[in-house]
């Protein structure tokens, strides 16, 4: 996979800078305002009868603070919280292990939920409805199944889509929230709050140009803010500048509308590849050289939020919209 500077995904290197930045609570939490609104009812009902909270599957685009939020659940909840994710749990006994070792009421987060093996994911059905799992015991004629309670707890699932989910396990969570892209004024109230973190200034302008150029995402807005923040600081800037910002973001091969070449090869591929479709997501996948999976989850939610690209029955078709970003006309494929 290309290197990009706006991808949603947590990179390896950063996770700990990422991790000192994530708030802690709801009421630090920016946006999202909905989801917010119902998880403090939920987990205050569920405090106040001293039950745990019922499962919750938070689902959208990566980079949106869906692990954030499952850590603030636990907090709020004031139990332990523990995390996995599906492509790490290769074995029942895997899961068995995890779940046996849990307290009364902790949060198990689990990342990537859809990705859980089959055989994995039918412990969880009666963990998460009843408490208890069975196990096989021995092999052949005298394998024998054993029943373990479990204490009560939380399944918190994240998935980039709740279509990815089986319907047995989707069922299965109480609550299902959805986090959208965020709006461009939080994005701003979060370029501050990290600024204020790192102990750096930022001018009103430039934190509202990287909130406007972060594709609705905080991960990138923080990954775009650090960088820009090292290109201040070596021009010995005392407050980041919007001046500095824009070339920075010129630098970093950010255009106007947030977008990255990695988005402009996608959509270019149509157009030029295909006069600007329809064309099916496979085609386009082996066109520029990556996966259909990560296209569809990570690269086109926002290209279709902002109406660059259409889905239609036929494929994915390039909007008048994103002729009109690159300059080019409908008919004009060079
Ligand atoms: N940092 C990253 N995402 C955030 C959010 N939603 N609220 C506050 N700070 C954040």
């Amino acid at each position: 996979m290309d290197e990009r500077i706006v991808t949603g995904q947590l990179q390896e290197e950063e996770s700990s800078v990422e991790l000192s930045l994530r708030p802690t609570t709801l009421n630090q939490y920016i946006g999202q305002d909905k989801v917010k609104e119902n998880l403090s009812i939920f987990i205050q009902a569920a405090k106040m009868r001293n039950e745990p909270l019922d499962h919750v599957l938070l689902y959208g685009p990566p980079g949106l603070g869906k692990t954030t939020l499952a850590a603030i659940i636990a907090n709020e909840m004031g139990v332990e919280f523990r995390s996995t994710s599906g492509p790490a749990i290769d074995r029942a006994g895997d899961l068995a292990a995890i779940l046996t070792s849990l307290e009364a009421g902790d949060v198990l987060f689990i990342d990537e939920v859809h990705r859980l093996p089959r055989s994995v994911e039918e412990v969880l059905y009666s963990a998460m409805e009843d408490f208890f799992i069975d196990i096989v015991i021995g092999q052949g004629p005298s394998a024998r199944s054993v029943r373990i309670d479990l204490p009560p707890f939380t399944l918190v699932g994240a998935t980039t889509r709740a279509g990815l989910l089986s319907a047995p396990l989707r069922d299965r969570f109480g609550v299902l929230s959805r986090l959208e892209y965020y709006e461009t004024k939080d994005l701003c109230a979060i370029v501050e709050r990290t600024a204020d973190i790192f102990d750096t200034n930022i001018s009103k302008e430039a934190a509202g140009e990287v909130a406007r150029r972060s594709r609705g995402t905080p991960r990138i807005a923080n990954r775009l803010l650090r960088r820009i923040r090292d290109i201040s600081q070596v021009k010995g800037e005392k407050e980041i500048s919007f001046e500095t910002t824009e070339v920075a973001l010129q630098m970093l091969q950010v255009d106007d509308a947030g977008l990255d070449h990695i988005d402009h090869k996608l959509i270019k591929g149509i157009i030029e590849g295909f006069q600007g479709g329809p064309v099916g997501l496979d085609t386009i996948a082996a066109t520029i050289g990556e996966e259909a999976q990560t296209i569809e989850d990570v690269y086109e939610p926002y290209l279709l939020q902002i109406g660059f690209i259409q889905r239609t029955p036929r494929g994915r078709v390039v909007t008048p919209k994103a002729y009109q970003h690159f300059g080019m006309k409908v008919n004009d494929e060079k």
